[in-house]
């Protein structure tokens, strides 16, 4: 993870670089830094913590002036992984004073070159695997070499998945810049340019955007900027105009960034539904370019929530298309050789089109040959770049960490797809194609109701915030939400929480059950009810605090339930197939109201960040 940014040929280098960094703490926030050459000194400035730690550090430096004179600056936001969260840790790093180093990602080899370093007399600070990068050079510039030179000397001693910026007060014209695996735009500007993590980090100085590929180094410069390939060859890379986002987005109104995403989802879904259904119920998503030609199984990968989205696709995509679907996760996926047999396409799911696991993944399956296709909300992160076909969620930028109205949106999308293949594979008759428009049409209006339950589930989350342990429970496709509302407790209430599909209780999980522990069912009326309230009933006879989440229905059979909140009375078929956005919002106003009652940093828990750049 981690985020770097760097200005150089402007004025007020050091101020536009945290500028930068304001919109890469998405990519962590246990420490940032910054340093800047003037006068042929090089200044380095840390906080642990967050960005604000920092901001308020450089605002209460009395020579102000050191940090608003440079044209050349470096910066980073950190996620911590060698080393603990410290400022000794903290980026920038340097060598001797000369050369500094901000770096995103992970040195593989770094122990033996520490080792030699240290052996030839380089004096190490920190724990991180990053530091070898500023003693790297140094060591390669004092041999003699110009700044190009040494970098390309530090890239072959370097193995790893990376993105570093290096600065050096002997070249204080130039900054070296690589990235392998690990995102890296660099940024054309008039006698200046810039580079960051992401195209958004930059601009606010510029909208024209060269992304660099893997292998890729260059060397920016004040007049231009020289990029090569892994093989040293000068290369051209495609220059995009990005459109700059208008300003900071603010928490408009509400406490939390999470709050205001959560409702949002009514009036986000409609953009995502108008992109891919046109008001005469026609779907506007071309199969053959997404690789279905014929009829095969469907292989999606994903992470975390974006990997429960899947988990509902491939109930859907089975139900509606009778098509089969294989579903890992991307993690997994990667280090083993799956079989592709009858499998042609390949689908990959990912909010911020940079978790590094999805993105290898993708890697992994087009090498073995399958149609690479992305469900994105990114649009031009490295994900959506990589993949043969992308599809967008068009739900806005989502800056909690938790996923919110991404998760909804991606269903939508994949709600979708299961219509568009089920027309072409399953005989689909235009009667019905049209029934599953009209629910997602209803689905705004729907999800505005379900967040009119926001008191009563406030109230829930007051009665057990101090719960030790909480037991989520669903089947079908209610399963996945059983674990998204885990996951979605765990991250930012920090109350340990675990998902479980309601028929597997009896199979060992229901050896935790203790007097009071809190079991959250969420349940419609499908036809199965029955056997998930005998599973509920199972819990109660334990001791269990039974949360139902449920409709009328449902609620009346399991009148046992020690809380009970009724959903709004919706059409049951309608219920019964889109239940997964129905019950997404109690499981994230839940964790919400819970969080916000324990006073944890919703929209930025411990030791997470909204992108997740490290295998
Ligand atoms: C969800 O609330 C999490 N923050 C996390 O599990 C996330 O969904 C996961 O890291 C995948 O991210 P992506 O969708 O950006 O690839």
């Amino acid at each position: 993870m981690c985020g770097v940014v760097a200005v150089i040929g402007k004025q007020n280098a050091s101020q536009l670089v945290v500028e930068g960094l304001k919109k890469l703490e998405y990519r962590g926030y246990d420490s940032a830094g910054i340093a800047s050459a003037s006068c042929g000194k090089l200044q380095t400035l840390k906080s642990e913590g967050k960005l604000i730690n920092l901001i308020n550090n450089l605002n209460q430096i009395s020579n102000a002036k050191l940090y608003s004179d440079p044209l050349i600056a470096i910066g980073h936001t950190r996620w911590a992984t060698h080393g603990n969260i410290s400022l000794e840790n903290a980026h920038p790093l340097t060598s001797e004073n000369k050369v500094a180093v901000v770096h995103n990602g992970i040195i593989e080899n770094y122990e033996t070159i520490k080792n030699k370093l240290i052996s030839e007399g380089y004096v190490f600070k920190s724990q991180t695997d990053t530091e070898v990068l500023p003693h790297l050079f140094m060591k390669y510039i004092k041999l003699g070499n110009n700044f190009l030179q040494a970098g390309r000397l530090v890239l072959k001693d370097v193995k790893g998945a990376f993105a570093f910026i290096a600065m050096s007060l002997d070249f204080p014209n130039e900054l070296f810049v690589s990235r392998n695996s690990s995102p890296l735009a660099i940024g054309l500007g008039d006698k200046s340019n810039f580079v960051g993590s992401d195209a958004h980090s930059i601009d606010h100085l510029t909208q024209k955007i060269i992304y660099l590929e893997d292998g890729d180094h260059a060397l920016v410069k004040l007049d231009g900027v020289d990029i090569f390939n892994e093989y040293e060859e000068k290369v051209n890379r495609k220059i995009i105009n990005i459109k700059a986002e208008i300003g900071l987005i603010t928490k408009g109104g509400y406490k939390h960034f999470m709050e205001k995403e959560i409702f949002e989802q009514p009036s986000v879904i409609p953009q995502t539904i108008s992109t891919y259904i046109n008001s005469d119920s026609r779907i506007k998503i071309n199969l053959n370019k997404l690789g279905f030609k014929n009829k095969n199984t469907l292989l999606i990968l994903a992470a975390g929530t974006s990997y429960y989205a899947a988990m509902v696709g491939k109930y859907w995509i089975e139900h509606i298309a009778d098509l089969p679907v294989i579903i890992d996760l991307a993690s997994e996926y990667r280090y083993r050789k799956p079989s592709v047999f009858g499998q042609s396409a390949m689908l990959v799911i990912s909010q911020s089109g940079e978790s590094l696991d999805t993105l290898m993944a993708l890697r992994h399956g087009k090498e073995l040959g399958l149609s690479t296709n992305a469900i994105v909300n990114v649009e031009g992160s490295t994900i959506d770049r990589e993949a043969d076909f992308s599809l967008y969620t068009k739900a806005g930028s989502e800056i909690g960490v938790a996923s919110t109205k991404s998760f909804t949106s991606q269903l939508v999308v994949l709600f979708i797809i299961a219509i568009a293949l089920g027309e072409k594979f399953n005989n689909l008759k235009p009667n019905q194609i049209k029934k599953y428009c009209n629910y997602i049409h209803i689905l705004p209006s729907a999800i505005a109701q379900m967040l009119n339950m926001e008191n009563e589930i406030k109230l829930i989350a007051q009665k057990i915030k101090n719960a030790q342990s909480i037991i989520f429970l669903g089947r079908g496709l209610l399963y996945p939400l059983a674990l998204e509302g885990a996951l979605k407790l765990k991250e930012i209430s920090y109350i340990h929480a675990e998902g479980f599909a309601a028929g597997e209780m009896k199979h060992g999980p229901i050896a935790l059950i203790e007097d009071h522990v809190p079991v959250i069912m969420f349940l419609v009326s499908d036809g199965n009810e029955d056997k998930a309230i005998s599973n509920l009933q199972e819990a109660y006879s334990r001791g269990a605090q039974i949360i139902l989440i449920a409709d009328k229905n449902c609620i009346q059979k399991a009148s046992f339930a020690h809380f009970k909140i009724e959903i709004p009375n919706f059409e049951t078929d309608f219920k019964s197939f889109l239940s997964p956005f129905l019950m997404a919002i109690p499981a994230q106003l839940l964790a919400y109201h819970i969080a916000n009652e324990r006073g944890t940093d919703v929209d930025q828990p411990r030791n997470l960040a909204k992108s997740v750049t490290v295998e």
